[in-house]
């Protein structure tokens, strides 16, 4: 008879778990039959000692199939998910959705809400009036058929083991662990049901991973572990020391999505990232060379093809599409503050999660996951980035918000986060590498 007590003694003792081990553990923890005392120091046992790459997986495995899964197998073709690990003005999933649903590549996309100084993707779609994001899973999956793509919250209930146990690991400090973090995103992802997934990890100031090192192992054990449980999975280490594009905050962003499906080239790295991850999802679906899928990927941005699977994705999910024609809508909060600059010189760095930190105190984001956003349109436009030369009093960001009373203290610390100085800084790359199951590409700085 296994007994959970002798789990935790075997892992403390630096010895792997079985996959028998491993479903028992997390069937009874999952069910109640195993305390929180005995999870909490099974993981931290796991936080010194480590899990083989066996283990991980079959962790993986094991909470992926503890709730309910999205069966896309009636869904011809291959569906394609993608994941970002968080970061601040990251509307990509928006754009690289059209681009590649257009291309008649399946996307059944589940998303969550933003927290912290990290915004949601469900609550940016949100912005759009009307626009639904609850589905009975065959509703989700009929859309899915029939549209080629569909952005919704959760259906049922997916990985709970992962729900009980991230919130138990944050509440004891073994969040940090690389099996743990591995195994907890990437039972989200395999209970989703795609047949290959393409990881953004971000690194950089406003990212979890602030380090790239340490953003290349996530990467790494990610990969394996969606390769060893039957998925076709690529990541992209990418660059979160500024914000995507210029907008942060729900409205504002949809508006940038909507402006670049338009053919507005203002935001170029928003642009670049979205074509390659974009190519790396058509890739995993064709197994064309990635060059091909690049170009193809740009096609479908420039003719429009794009803009138009967008547009029929939101009216499928009931959303008002006069926001396509005039994206000025969304931007509905009812004070506009200019923030300038302190001095001459270039900004030579942004402090993205404090960015991110200011947007929220704005009104987009929610300090605990049962807040509400009070005004959608809330948030920063960005008139200058890292890199550019302002001059002293010049424009760099307009606030927007409601909230008059909280203005001087964000403008505050938005100027905290922002710093200036002579040198016109070296550009860092947008995309740092490519990690595959055949191999780690670091890609070059093309400026
Ligand atoms: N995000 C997750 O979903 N799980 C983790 O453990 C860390 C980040």
């Amino acid at each position: 008879m296994i007994r959970m007590y002798d789990l935790i003694q075997k892992k403390k003792d630096g010895k792997a778990l079985t996959q028998e081990e491993i479903d028992f553990m997390i069937d009874g923890y999952t069910k109640g039959d195993i305390s929180n005392e005995q999870m909490s120091a099974f993981c931290m046992a796991v936080y010194f000692k480590g899990m083989n790459p066996d283990e991980t997986s079959g962790l993986t495995m094991a909470m992926a199939n503890s709730g309910d899964t999205v069966d896309l197998s009636g869904i011809d073709g291959f569906k394609v998910d993608k994941h970002s690990t968080g970061g601040v003005g990251d509307k990509t999933t928006f754009i690289v959705m059209s681009i590649v649903a257009s291309l008649g590549i399946k996307v059944a996309k589940m998303s969550g809400r933003g927290l912290g100084h990290t915004g949601g993707t469900l609550d940016k779609i949100e912005s759009i009036p009307g626009i639904q994001i609850e589905f009975h899973p065959d509703d989700f999956l009929r859309r899915v058929e029939e549209v080629g793509a569909c952005l919704a919250g959760q259906t049922g209930e997916l990985a709970p083991a992962d729900k009980k146990l991230y919130a138990l690991r944050d509440e004891t400090a073994t969040v940090d662990n690389l099996s743990l973090i591995s195994a907890s995103i990437m039972s989200k992802k395999i209970a989703s049901g795609a047949d290959g997934i393409v990881l953004d990890v971000k690194t950089g100031n406003g990212a979890f991973m602030k380090d790239f090192e340490d953003a290349l192992k996530l990467a790494k054990e990610m990969v394996d572990i969606g390769e060893r449980c039957g998925k076709k999975t690529a990541a992209l280490i990418t660059d979160m020391n500024a914000p995507i594009g210029y907008h942060i905050g729900n409205g504002l962003e949809m508006m940038e999505v909507i402006h670049v499906l338009k053919g507005v080239r203002l935001a170029t790295d928003l642009i670049d990232l979205c074509i390659e991850l974009s190519a790396h999802m058509i890739q995993l679906a064709t197994d064309a060379p990635i060059e091909t899928c690049r170009e193809q990927a740009h096609r479908q941005l420039e003719s429009g093809a794009a803009l138009e699977k967008f547009g029929d994705i939101i009216a499928a999910q009931g959303g008002d599409t006069t926001c396509l024609d005039d994206p000025d809508v969304l931007e509905t909060a009812n004070i506009a503050a200019f923030v300038s600059a302190p001095k001459t010189g270039y900004i030579t760095a942004m402090n993205t999660e404090t960015l991110g930190l200011v947007s929220g105190m704005l009104g987009a984001g929610r300090q605990t996951a049962d807040d509400v956003i009070n005004n959608y349109g809330s948030g920063i436009k960005l008139t200058a980035k890292t890199g550019d030369f302002v001059e002293k009093n010049q424009m760099i960001a307009i606030f927007k918000t409601d909230d008059e009373a909280i203005l001087d203290s964000a403008k505050a610390l938005f100027l905290q986060g922002v710093e200036f100085g002579p040198e016109k800084p070296i550009k860092p790359p947008l995309i740092y590498a490519r990690v595959t199951k055949e191999n780690v590409e670091i890609y070059q700085n093309k400026d």
